[in-house]
């Protein structure tokens, strides 16, 4: 399930001498002579033990994780691992996340667990990858107390995984390769999807809006858009391979294309991208309010394959609030947004991002939040208590807010959020939806789950064949905030 067939790879690693240095103007190239340098040396692992290497691959993070872990993983089986779903495999990698020290603290955790595993295989091998490495602070740490560690390595440099990995194979000492940013998107690398009908495709990386207590700019870099063509080839690719749903992936889509050549609007791109035949369904992620343009709204009011869903993170309700946290748009904005979107689209499904106690936020700017979510009533929102990030802006605030405070905003404003989700939930109920089957069921296997447009599950009667098909199911009952129905 690779973007380019089983066939299309192999040939291109048949053609491949390893006796001959690895192309030097061609990094796409030089990359596959490494792939195939790896494999020779699983396979003559895997000869010596007797059964096939295993690797296990496990992802922390947003959506722009989930697609870096599935090119670690279409490259892994390239080389020849076999995938397991448990870490009692021969390579473990943990692709870290760093939003919120949470995140952070559960690697660390984990990270003891992996060495009670790897004094018991001596075959074993750990890497750790991804936005947490991007920090220089952690891989010291990693380097003095974490020895056992084989690889670490951080989100620019992703592509070279199979180099590192020929790199550590062929020395005996921890391999550290962290790049601070880069300029370069290499094309064409395999991947693995984890569904076989959807999947998510980067249209850019990085991000330049430095929102004050966001630490994404510093370990993703600056803002780079792969070019329109790249992204339009993947995607018929994709759907030449069975996909009929897809996720485009940016921090800020709505800054897609200022910095090309040639530039583009995002919503440009999508007007091309809706042309793509078989393509049935297309969603975006995530939508900064700054950006988010008229030419954008007109595109999605008329457009018959972008979703009916919004991410459009809020963050916080009070404009001072938002001010600090260099937000660029007041309460005002957003909500007089928010008014012109549903009036494009009405019956639009809006989610957010709320951050509670943000450095100096007081119980009025808290109730200027509580307010804002009354006024929007968000079909659901992500809450998020604030994380003091080393070395953002918002780290060095003073007036940082104590715990129990925060708590306590942070309660009330889960349980406003969830009853007006709930309510909002259940407007469609007794309407007919267009629903993508995604998965059987996990508590009753006559039953089968599938996503509407507005991106709420439904359960209906089914059968495995249903999977990646898509049906007009009847609402019949809302449960809070998924549908139980049947094929209308
Ligand atoms: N680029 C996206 C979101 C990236 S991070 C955007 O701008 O919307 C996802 C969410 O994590 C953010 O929307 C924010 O709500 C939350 N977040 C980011 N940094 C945080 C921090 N330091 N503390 C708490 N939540 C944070
Ligand atoms: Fe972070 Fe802001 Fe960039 Fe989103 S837009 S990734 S919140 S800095
Ligand atoms: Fe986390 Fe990195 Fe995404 S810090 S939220 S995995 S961009």
């Amino acid at each position: 399930m690779n973007n380019l067939t089983k066939e299309q790879l192999e040939s291109i690693l048949e053609n491949i001498d390893l006796s001959k240095a690895p192309s030097a103007e061609d990094e796409t190239m030089r990359q596959y002579w490494y792939i195939k340098k790896a494999r020779e040396y699983v396979s003559s692992i895997s000869e010596k033990i007797g059964r096939k290497l295993t690797c296990n691959t496990v992802t922390f993070g947003c959506q722009m994780n989930a697609r870096d872990s599935e090119k670690l993983v279409g490259i892994l089986e390239l080389i020849g691992y076999e995938e397991l779903d448990d870490e009692h495999a021969d390579f473990v990698i943990y692709n870290t996340c760093t939003v919120r020290e949470n995140a952070n603290q559960r690697v660390y955790g984990r990270l003891g667990f992996l060495h009670s595993l790897k004094k018991k295989n001596p075959h074993m091998m750990i890497g750790l990858c991804g936005c947490m490495m991007q920090e220089t602070h952690v891989v010291e740490k990693l380097k003095k107390s974490y020895r056992f560690v084989d690889l670490i390595f951080g989100t620019h440099n992703i592509y070279k995984f199979a180099e590192l990995l020929v790199t550590r194979f062929e020395s005996n000492r921890m391999v550290i390769d962290i790049w601070k940013d880069t300029d370069k998107i290499v094309e064409n690398l395999p991947s693995e999807r984890k569904f076989s009908f959807k999947s998510g495709v980067n249209i850019m990386f990085g991000c330049n809006n430095f929102c004050s207590y966001c630490i994404v700019p510093y370990v993703r870099g600056r803002e780079r858009s792969r070019n329109p063509i790249d992204i339009i080839r993947e995607i018929e690719q994709l759907v030449a391979d069975g996909v009929v749903e897809i996720m485009l992936l940016g921090q800020n889509v709505n800054s897609y294309g200022k910095n090309l050549d040639n530039p583009i609007t995002f919503a440009q791109l999508l007007r091309e991208i809706e042309k793509i035949e078989g393509l049935k369904r297309i969603r975006f992620m995530t939508s900064h309010p700054k950006d988010l343009s008229d030419e954008l709204i007109e595109v999605m009011a008329k457009s018959k394959k972008i979703c009916s869903h919004l991410h459009l993170p809020v963050q916080s309700g009070s404009s001072a609030i938002l001010e600090k946290m260099n937000r660029h748009y007041t309460k005002e904005q957003y909500l007089n947004l928010v008014e012109k979107i549903r009036k494009a689209i009405p019956d639009i499904s809006l989610t957010t991002d709320i951050i509670v106690g943000f450095p100096g936020e007081t119980e009025e700017d808290f109730l200027d939040t509580m307010d804002l979510v009354e006024k929007v009533r968000y079909d659901s929102a992500f809450t998020f208590i604030y994380s003091r990030r080393t070395g953002t802006p918002a780290a060095a605030m003073e007036e940082q807010i104590p715990e129990d405070v925060i708590k306590d905003r942070f309660d009330r404003l889960l349980d406003r959020v969830q009853k007006i989700s709930r309510e909002m939930s259940a407007r469609y109920t007794g309407t007919v939806q267009q629903v993508l089957v995604e998965e059987m069921n996990t508590q009753d296997e006559s039953m089968v789950t599938g996503r509407m447009s507005n991106n709420l599950l439904v359960h209906f009667p089914g059968d495995a064949s249903m999977i990646g098909n898509l049906y007009q199911v009847s609402l019949e009952e809302c449960k809070g905030f998924y549908y139980i129905g049947k094929i209308a």
